[in-house]
C-alpha cells in the first residue's frame, strides 16, 4: 500500500487541505482520510472532489469542560521576565485537577526551558509552528481546539498586539487565531508599555473580541526602581480565574447564611498523657461543612482532634475537650443554622492529674467521672441567640429509631439525623452512612429514611434539605 506525504503535495493543494482541515477542526492527515472515504462512498473521481471551490464546513462548537481527567488548558507562555511564574501557574492549575499543555514562544524560551514546562505539566511542550512532527498533524489546530480554555501567561504587549491584528506567524499566534475556545490573558509588561495608548487600543479590541483578562497588578517591576501597573497577576489568581471560566458557578442557596458545624470526637484528659476519646473520624461533619460552603454559606467548623485537612474557604477551630467545644460554639453565635455532628465525650474525669498517674501497690487509681456539658441541648434551649434551625445527630448501636426519638424529645433541637454506628455498619471511621432524618410536623415526628450513601452524598442531601428550609433560593 502506497503512503502519502502531505509535504510533497503542491502548495495550492496543501493550502486547500490546511484550510479545510482547520475549518473542520481535524488534522490534515485526518482530513485527507475523510476526503478519500467520501470519494469512495460517492464513487467520485478524486480530481472532481479536490478541485471543488466551495466548502460547506463548520468549526466545532465550543464545548463544555472535558469529562474525563478534568478540564484541559492550553497554556501559552509568552516571552517576558514573568515567564518564570508560568511554571508555578502550571502547578497551581494541576492542583485544581486541570490538565495543562504548554506552548512556549521563542522569546519565552529565553526565560524558561521547554523541559521545565514539560516536567511540571507531564505533557509534551510545543514550540514550533513548522515542527514537521506536530504540524503534519495540524498541531496548532489541535492545541487551539483540543482544550477547554487557552491561557496566555505572560501575555506580552507584542503578543497582544499580534492577537489584536490577527497575526499567525508562530505557533502561539497561529493557535490563538485558530481558537474557538475561551481565551484568558494575564498581561505582564513595563508600566509605560501597559499605559501606552497602542497597548490600550489592543486590549480594548481583544476584550471586544471576547477575550478575558486577569491583572495586571500594581507593584515593583523587574527593572530596578520602577513600579506601577504591569506586574503579571499571581499564579494563584490566574488559576482561580481559569477555574471560574472552566467551572461556571453553581447555585448558592445558602448565600448570606452563617452555618455552624461541630465535628469529630473530643479528648478528655485524664492526665498529661492519657485521655478519654471515641472512634469518630470527623468525616461526616467535615463533609457537611464542605457542602454548606459549596452552597454559599459562611461556615464555622468547630472540630475535635481529627486527621483531616481544613476544607477550603472554611474557618476551622480545632479544640480538644467538650468544654472547649462549647466555648467556641457559644462564641460563634449568632448563626442561621447549627449542626452538631460531633461525637462529644459524655464524661470527663472529675480532676485531671497534673502529672502522669503512676502505678502503685494500692492498685488501679479510681477514676471519678463527671458529665460534660451537652452542647446540643444547651444551644437548643437558649432564650437569646438560639439559631433558627438546630440539627443534632443520634449515634446509636441498637433500637435506632426508638432511641433517636427519645433523644429528639430530650435535646430540644429541630431535626435529628439518626445513624446506626454499631461496629458491623463500619460508619465510625468509614466513608458511608445510612441515615434517617427525624423532624416534626405539628406534634408528630416524621422519619425520612435515606438509602446508604457516601458521607459526601449525605452531606449534600442534608444541605439541600436545609436550603429548602432556610435558603434564599438563589
Ligand atoms: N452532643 C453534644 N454534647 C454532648 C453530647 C452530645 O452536643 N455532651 C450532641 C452530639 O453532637 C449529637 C447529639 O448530641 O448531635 C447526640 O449525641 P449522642 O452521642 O448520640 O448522644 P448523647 O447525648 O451522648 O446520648 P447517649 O450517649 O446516651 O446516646
Amino acid at each position: 500500500m502506497a503512503s502519502l506525504t502531505i509535504r510533497k503535495l503542491d502548495d495550492a493543494l496543501k493550502a486547500y487541505l490546511r484550510l479545510r482541515s482547520a475549518k473542520n477542526g481535524r488534522s490534515v492527515e485526518e482530513e485527507v482520510r475523510v476526503i478519500l472515504r467520501e470519494l469512495a462512498d460517492a464513487g467520485t473521481e478524486p480530481t472532481e472532489a479536490l478541485g471543488a471551490g466551495s466548502l460547506a464546513v463548520t468549526a466545532p462548537a465550543p464545548r463544555a469542560a472535558s469529562a474525563a481527567g478534568g478540564p484541559k488548558v492550553t497554556l501559552i507562555i509568552g516571552g517576558g521576565i514573568a515567564a518564570y511564574k508560568a511554571l508555578d501557574l502550571i502547578r497551581r492549575l494541576k492542583e485544581r485537577h486541570i490538565q495543562v499543555r504548554c506552548v512556549l514562544t521563542k522569546a519565552a524560551q529565553q526565560f524558561v526551558t521547554p523541559l521545565a514546562a514539560s516536567a511540571l505539566s507531564h505533557e509534551r511542550v510545543y514550540t514550533d509552528l513548522f515542527d514537521a512532527e506536530s504540524e503534519f498533524d495540524a498541531g496548532h489546530i489541535r492545541l487551539a481546539r483540543d482544550c477547554d480554555l487557552i491561557v496566555v501567561a505572560p501575555a506580552t504587549a507584542d503578543l497582544m498586539a499580534k492577537m489584536a491584528q490577527g497575526h499567525a506567524d508562530d505557533l502561539a499566534t497561529a493557535t490563538l487565531l485558530a481558537a474557538n475556545r475561551p481565551i484568558l490573558l494575564a498581561p505582564a509588561m513595563n508600566p509605560l508599555m501597559w499605559n501606552n495608548p497602542a497597548t490600550g487600543r489592543n486590549v480594548l479590541q481583544l476584550r471586544r473580541d471576547g477575550v478575558h483578562t486577569v491583572g495586571p497588578n500594581a507593584g515593583e517591576m523587574a527593572e530596578a526602581g520602577e513600579a506601577g501597573v504591569g506586574r503579571m497577576a499571581e499564579p494563584t489568581e490566574i488559576a482561580a480565574a481559569a477555574d471560574r471560566m472552566l467551572r461556571p458557578p453553581q447555585p448558592r442557596p445558602l448565600a448570606g447564611k452563617r452555618v455552624l458545624i461541630t465535628a469529630g470526637p473530643t479528648h478528655e484528659a485524664i492526665d498529661p498523657v492519657r485521655y478519654i476519646a471515641n472512634r469518630s473520624s470527623g468525616k461526616q461533619g467535615f463533609a457537611i461543612a464542605a457542602a454548606a460552603r459549596a452552597a454559599g454559606a459562611e461556615v464555622v467548623l468547630v472540630t475535635g482532634p481529627v486527621e483531616l485537612d481544613d476544607p477550603q474557604g472554611i474557618a476551622v477551630m480545632r479544640v480538644e475537650s467538650a468544654r472547649d467545644m462549647l466555648h467556641r460554639v457559644e462564641a460563634a453565635l449568632p448563626v442561621d443554622v447549627a449542626i452538631f455532628a460531633a461525637a462529644v465525650a459524655d464524661w470527663r474525669v472529675a480532676s485531671e492529674g497534673s502529672q502522669k498517674l503512676k502505678k502503685t501497690a494500692a492498685g488501679m487509681p479510681p477514676l471519678q467521672l463527671v458529665e460534660n456539658p451537652d452542647i446540643l441541648a444547651t444551644i437548643s434551649k437558649l432564650k437569646e441567640k438560639r439559631p433558627p434551625l438546630v440539627i443534632g445527630f443520634a449515634a446509636e448501636t441498637e433500637h435506632l429509631i426508638e432511641n433517636a426519638k427519645a433523644k429528639f424529645a430530650r435535646k430540644g433541637c429541630d431535626w435529628i439525623v439518626a445513624n446506626d454506628v454499631s461496629p458491623a455498619t463500619g460508619v465510625m471511621g468509614g466513608d458511608r452512612n445510612t441515615v434517617h432524618l427525624l423532624s416534626r410536623e405539628g406534634k408528630d415526628v416524621t422519619v425520612d429514611s435515606w438509602p446508604v450513601m457516601t458521607k459526601e452524598e449525605v452531606a449534600t442531601a442534608l444541605v439541600s434539605r436545609i436550603a429548602r428550609q432556610v435558603g434564599t433560593g438563589s
